[in-house]
């Protein structure tokens, strides 16, 4: 048997038993590389006469093919092999069950206050808190309700049995007027601020809970009067509503805090067990929703707070959230608001990703599609 073919057994062989990769390319380096014995039989060439040379070349290529060729076949083969190794391992089981649907929902409360947060931000109003802990002069006695005055008794306030360290009575706070006080202290004049947060009063019945929810509004400048407070509450109860043609009804009233006083109410029609905002309260089917109080600011507040009386004026009101969340979102019960019932949440809480924005209109659609 010549050299070339045994060469050409022996790959054949060889080749035929490489278990993987490596090995085919232990093989290549072995007889076609720079000292393989095929690369070396090429090299006999190159010192053969030309007849010599006509005779053995074609043998000697023809080896090279057949060796590269079935280095190459076994290659792929190696490496279809592989692929159908990983590919039987790597499953991926398109029968699971999809994802459960989203749990838990923006409360009604939380998604009204970010709506009415939103439309006074645009009107240039910014954010006050003050504490739900407070003490009687920032709730009662600086909004000129001093001890001896009738209206601390309306309050039904819960009282703390202990004292500040100033002697001063502590309560949980029966409105947000109290953070009117705070900002002002704090701020000075001009000042625009909004107040949202939870206020407590001894009261419970289906328009009334222990405890609710108010924002406070306060603007205080030279020259304010009560014609701005009426264009920025019809302003934003439009806004709120999403609809032009609400109908606010002012009211005189009394307010220690405010003089004049006035209360205000929207008109709405009773459409099935659903109210609806729009049209004239006194109207068949019509009634009004009483939502808050205001007044232009007593100047004896302005003086607790330590701003100058006679160089400012200003507006304030009190707009009761929990009661707007029932006229706007159709719910009923205000108790139910509190009871934590998970049914009612999942029907009455709206989705997170729902932000409220001005461009988009604030309302939103509660997640039991009822709007
Ligand atoms: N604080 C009042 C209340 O709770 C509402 C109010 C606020 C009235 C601001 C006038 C001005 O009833």
């Amino acid at each position: 048997m010549s050299e070339i073919q045994q060469i050409a057994q022996d790959a054949q062989t060889r080749i035929a038993a490489a278990q993987d990769l490596a090995g085919v390319e232990a093989l290549r380096v072995e007889f076609l590389g720079k000292q393989g014995s095929v690369s070396a039989l090429l090299k006999t060439l190159g010192k053969m006469s030309p007849e010599e040379r006509q005779e053995k070349a074609p043998a000697i290529q023809s080896l090279r093919q057949q060796v590269a060729d079935g280095l190459a076949q076994k290659k792929a083969a190696l490496e279809e092999a592989e692929l159908d190794a990983r590919l039987a391992n790597e499953t991926l089981d398109l029968t699971l069950p999809a994802p459960s649907a989203l749990r838990g929902s923006v409360h009604p409360v939380s998604q009204v206050m970010d709506e009415v947060a939103e439309i006074f931000a645009d009107l240039g109003f910014a954010v006050a808190t003050g504490p739900e802990i407070e003490n009687d002069w920032h709730n009662f006695t600086a909004l000129n309700m001093d001890e001896s005055h009738p209206a601390r008794a309306m309050h039904d306030t819960f009282y703390f049995p202990d004292e500040d360290s100033q002697g001063r009575k502590m309560l949980l706070r029966t409105h947000t007027s109290p953070v009117q006080i705070r900002a002002m202290q704090a701020q000075g004049a001009p000042i625009r601020i909004i107040a949202p947060g939870r206020v407590y009063r001894s009261d419970s019945d289906a328009t009334h809970t222990p405890m609710f929810h108010q924002i406070e509004g306060l603007v205080v400048d030279e020259g304010t009067h009560l014609g701005h407070l009426k264009w920025t509450l019809e302003t934003f109860f439009k806004a709120f509503f999403e609809r032009e043609d609400i109908t606010l009804r002012l009211r005189p009233s009394y307010f220690p805090f405010t003089e004049p006083s006035v209360e205000f109410d929207v008109g709405y029609a009773n459409e099935g067990d659903r109210r609806v905002v729009g049209g004239h309260g006194d109207a068949d089917g019509h009634d009004w929703m009483e939502l808050g109080g205001s007044g232009v600011v007593n100047r004896r507040v302005l003086e607790s707070a330590g701003l100058d009386a006679d160089k400012y004026q200003g507006f304030a009101f009190g707009l009761g959230i929990d009661r707007l969340a029932m006229l706007k979102y159709g719910m009923n019960d205000l108790r139910a608001f509190f009871d934590g019932d998970g049914r009612w949440l999942s029907h009455y809480g709206f989705s997170h990703l729902d932000q409220p924005t001005l461009s988009a209109g604030v309302g939103a659609q509660n997640l039991g599609g009822k709007s």
